[in-house]
């Protein structure tokens, strides 16, 4: 259902950046490229795979994101001193050329609700990089939304403090913060056409007519809604809405998006067409960008990195690829990947951990861990439904009774059931449409060797 209820209020974001830091916002060197984000000013925040990732971006950026926080601005520089990878599109004789830093630094920041015990945000340890579209994810109330209203400036910081690029913005007011946000709601004005909905904010900044007519064309451009400009909302399809939500934020040229669950009101099919399209506009724009959903699969495609909460705690910020491969803890191994990673608590043997007849190998080095701190004796051991093979019966498998499988066309899942220690566990298995059982067919299962997760039993970490 698309919303036709339009509110006669303004916008929930009407509170946000109305005029920038500077009065105006300030016209920036634009990216036309893919942007890598650069280092953060400071990278001790990140955990050790985090800093690997940004080591491997190329020095030359470094050097540029430092040179730019030298100048006595703090934010701009009129030359880049050393060679960028960036590439920069012409900007118009006269104009400075400038380059806008926006790192978003969270340092244990918390929110504690007034009359709540449990924080919301517990302590929020972030560090996002220029340029970077970086997820929020976790399950509904974990805080995400807290988090990113805290960065808006639309809810108190109790403890610890936000920054952007060096500035303390703990305390400042939303629209000291040059940031724009688009909601799940993003109520656009009924009675004003697309471009004047576009062009409202920027009205109030009180920004000339010809700059406010060459934002709103290039936004109009970059969404596709050249066509639509003239249209009320209610003439437009939900998709269109949507655009023109991100196209309001867009003409503000803050130095970072904010987006919260945006593409929640639009069905399944668009979803997926606009988080291409919300993608590819923000590696084009390269505006530092943070971007909330609950869907783990629009967190995967989308962000350079992806934190992942859970009660209102980081549990890990790390690329799509690397949160797949090396999940930091059963949460995160559970939450990332469809269908969900196979865990289970099994007793733990010298050898490793047992799956009634099925053992799964652990180095010497993993049993020692998973013994350590009240393990009694059981370890936690996870595999992906891909990374199992089915195999025959005398080859060591797992017996699975199968009780359901969904062919995909392209391949297959298998679910069943095994018992261990005389209790029913679920499996999940991927697997070749020509090797697809039938239901109540017995399979044996192997997860490939060194394809699997190891967690300590008490604590559920990464051993
Ligand atoms: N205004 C509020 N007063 C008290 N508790 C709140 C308020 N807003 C949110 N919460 C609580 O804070 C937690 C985090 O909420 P939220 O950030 O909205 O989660 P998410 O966006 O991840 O679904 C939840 O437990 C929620 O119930
Ligand atoms: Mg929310």
């Amino acid at each position: 259902m698309q919303n036709v209820n339009f509110p006669t209020a303004p916008p929930t974001d009407r509170h946000l950046g109305l005029r920038g830091r500077w009065g105006f916002a300030p016209r920036r060197a634009r990216v036309t490229g893919m942007r890598m984000p650069s280092v953060p000013p400071d990278a001790s925040h990140l955990g050790s795979v985090g800093k690997a990732v940004y080591g491997a971006v190329t020095r030359t950026t470094f050097r540029l994101a430092s040179a730019a926080r030298a100048t006595p601005a703090g934010r701009h520089h009129t030359a880049p001193v050393a060679p960028s990878t960036r590439i920069v599109r012409h900007v118009p004789a006269g104009e400075r050329k400038r380059f806008t830093m926006a790192t978003v630094t969270y340092a244990k920041a918390s929110r504690i609700y007034p009359g709540t015990e449990r924080p919301a945000v517990n302590q929020l340890d972030l560090q996002i990089g220029d340029g970077e579209f970086l997820v929020l994810v976790g399950p509904s109330g974990c805080g995400k939304s807290t988090s990113l209203r805290m960065l808006a400036g639309l809810e108190d910081v109790d403890d610890g403090a936000i920054y952007i690029d060096d500035r303390d913005v703990t305390h400042l007011p939303p629209k000291a913060r040059d940031i724009a946000m688009v909601f799940q709601n993003y109520a656009l004005y009924p009675h004003m056409t697309v471009y004047e909905n576009m062009a409202f904010a920027l009205k109030l900044r009180k920004t000339s007519k010809s700059e406010i007519d060459r934002r709103v064309k290039e936004a109009a451009a970059l969404l596709q809604l050249e066509e639509y400009l003239s249209r009320k909302p209610k003439a437009l399809s939900g998709g269109q809405r949507q655009r023109v939500a991100m196209g309001r934020a867009i003409v503000r040229e803050p130095q970072v998006f904010l987006m919260d669950e945006p593409l929640s009101n639009l069905d399944a099919k668009l979803r997926v067409q606009t988080r291409t399209q919300i993608a590819s506009l923000q590696a084009k724009l390269g505006i530092t960008t943070v971007y909330v959903t609950h869907d783990q699969v629009e967190a995967m495609t989308m962000g350079h990195r992806v934190a992942v909460m859970l009660d209102g705690v980081l549990q890990q910020v790390d690329t799509p690829r690397a949160l797949y491969d090396t999940p930091s803890n059963v949460f995160v191994a559970g939450f990332i990947g469809s269908p969900a990673m196979n865990i289970k608590t099994v007793p733990l043997t010298e050898q490793g951990g047992s799956f009634a007849d099925m053992n799964i190998p652990l180095t010497r080095e993993q049993v020692e861990a998973a013994r350590a701190e009240g393990g009694d004796g059981k370890v936690t051991v996870g595999f992906r439904p891909e990374d199992c093979d089915l195999v025959s019966p005398t080859e060591g498998g797992m017996p699975v009774v199968v009780e359901l499988v969904e062919d995909l066309g392209s391949d297959a899942n298998v679910y069943g059931h095994a018992a261990l220690e005389g209790v029913n566990e679920r499996f999940v298995v991927r697997t070749d449409r020509r090797t697809m059982p039938n239901m109540g067919d017995t399979v044996f299962v192997k997860p490939r060797t060194g394809q699997s997760h190891v967690f300590h039993a008490a604590t559920g970490q990464r051993i």
